[in-house]
């Protein structure tokens, strides 16, 4: 089978690693890709948020199945575009992305099918959404409704917080994301991250993670877009599971067939667990990066059957062999991270890390240039292990970071402290 991968994040690395361990892999092209990713597969420079691009491109080179990794091609309708030139195709279409591109549209399809989450309104105007904040209590939490890059959830401390907030986000601070505010109701409890591969009504669990959003250790600091996770979650135990399925998953799914736009590819469920009660705080459209790096990492060559057997509909004869192991990644990111950061820097040591199934170096925002592989993006590596437990998984990750040569570099060192 002939893939293309769209993405050039750490998390494409780890879906081009995973497709690769597979004997059906025969051809793999990622685009954009990245410095990592060249050196296991060839990598396509092409405007990805293109559909007619990606079609053409798709043709001109054989390809038989579509990866999507980020949201922004789904969005824009990327793969609605590709299943319409009749390719097989992994991710949602643009109708039913929305459960990630629109948080009111989600709490409409959870109103919808009664599925647990947060109290909320939903405002076109500055001045109803104060008064409803007014109404209400503080913590309360205002989010722009759009794709904002995970910027665009405020945690208010105060309803004059909340109420600035609101204007910020009429204001044009979030530009078109703000045009339309949601405010909920603050949850308190632990949150986890649970993956479902989704073809219309049949859903397949492939596994539970948590991540770290906090830049700083102790979980301090500005919000980002992660900076490392493990897999599983202690806190999704079965119990929980299965009732996030039936109660979440599963209803709002049903929901989306129900509207004519049945949901395809992988839902990334943000889940809030409160006394074993799991509520939705959001759905994501895609696998989320750092998580699906252990996630690849868990399930090795049997994840492109997966996602082979979801993008064609056939997820009700899929089966995942569970292993009883553990996998963490830890973020190396540039100094400076989320605010400004210095691009170009030169990183030493990663031809001293051998990769095998226990331990990938996952990349996600590097260039080779000049012989040299260097930083181009905020999130820059995934030192990322495989263990018999958590603390062995911890301990490899950890020996990996400290094995790379690159001062302007940080990480945190206390990934998955929650668990250990
Ligand atoms: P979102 O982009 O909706 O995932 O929000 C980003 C983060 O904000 C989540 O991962 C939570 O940590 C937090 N958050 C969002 N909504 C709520 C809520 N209603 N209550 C508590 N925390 C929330
Ligand atoms: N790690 C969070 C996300 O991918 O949205």
């Amino acid at each position: 089978m002939n893939i293309l991968i769209l993405g050039g994040g750490g998390r494409e690395h780890a879906l081009a690693w995973a497709a690769l361990q597979n004997p059906k892999c025969d051809k793999l092209i990622v685009a954009p890709g990245n410095a990592g990713i060249a050196q296991i597969a060839e990598c396509a420079s092409i405007d990805i948020e293109d559909g007619g691009t990606v079609a053409e491109f798709a043709a001109e080179n054989a390809i038989e199945l579509v990866i999507i990794g980020p949201e922004a091609p789904l969005a824009a309708g990327v793969a609605d575009r590709l299943r319409e030139a009749g390719l097989s195709v992994f991710g949602p279409s643009a109708a039913a992305a929305r459960l990630e591109a629109s948080k009111s549209f989600t709490k409409e399809i959870c109103d919808a099918c009664h599925a647990p989450t947060a109290a909320y309104g939903h405002f076109t105007e500055a001045d109803a959404a104060k008064a409803y904040i007014r109404a209400g209590t503080a913590p309360v939490v205002v989010k722009a409704d759009g794709l904002a890059a995970g910027k665009g959830v405020i945690i208010a401390e105060t309803l004059e917080e909340a109420c600035a907030a609101v204007d910020d986000m009429f204001g044009g601070a979030f530009g078109g994301a703000g045009a339309e505010v949601v405010i909920e109701e603050f949850m308190t409890g632990e949150e986890a991250s649970f993956f479902v591969l989704v073809d219309g009504e049949d859903c397949l669990p492939i596994g539970t993670a948590q991540d770290h959003k906090r830049v700083g250790d102790g979980d301090t600091g500005p919000n980002t877009g992660g900076m490392g996770a493990y897999s599983p979650a202690p806190i999704m135990t079965d119990t929980v599971t299965q009732k996030a399925l039936d109660d979440i998953v599963r209803p709002c799914m049903a929901e989306m067939v129900r509207r004519g736009t049945p949901y395809q590819g992988v839902l990334y469920v943000g889940l809030m667990i409160e006394n074993g009660q799991p509520r939705l705080v959001e759905y994501n459209a895609r696998f989320g990066d750092p998580e699906c790096q252990v996630l690849m990492l868990r399930l090795g060559a049997q994840a492109l059957d997966l996602i082979h057997a979801c993008a064609e509909g056939r997820l009700s004869e899929a089966r995942v062999n569970w292993a009883d192991d553990h996998a963490m990644t830890v973020v190396m990111a540039a100094k400076g991270y989320p605010d400004a950061y210095e691009k170009g820097t030169v990183i030493k040591g990663l031809e001293a890390i051998s990769d095998d199934s226990m331990t990938v170096m996952f990349h996600a925002g590097t260039t080779a240039k000049d012989g040299a592989v260097t930083a181009t993006g905020g999130r820059v590596l995934n030192a990322t292990a495989r263990g018999a437990t958590l603390q062995e998984a911890r301990d490899r990750a950890y020996a990996m970071v400290d094995a790379i040569d690159w001062p302007e570099g940080f990480c945190r060192r206390d990934i998955g402290w929650r668990a250990l």
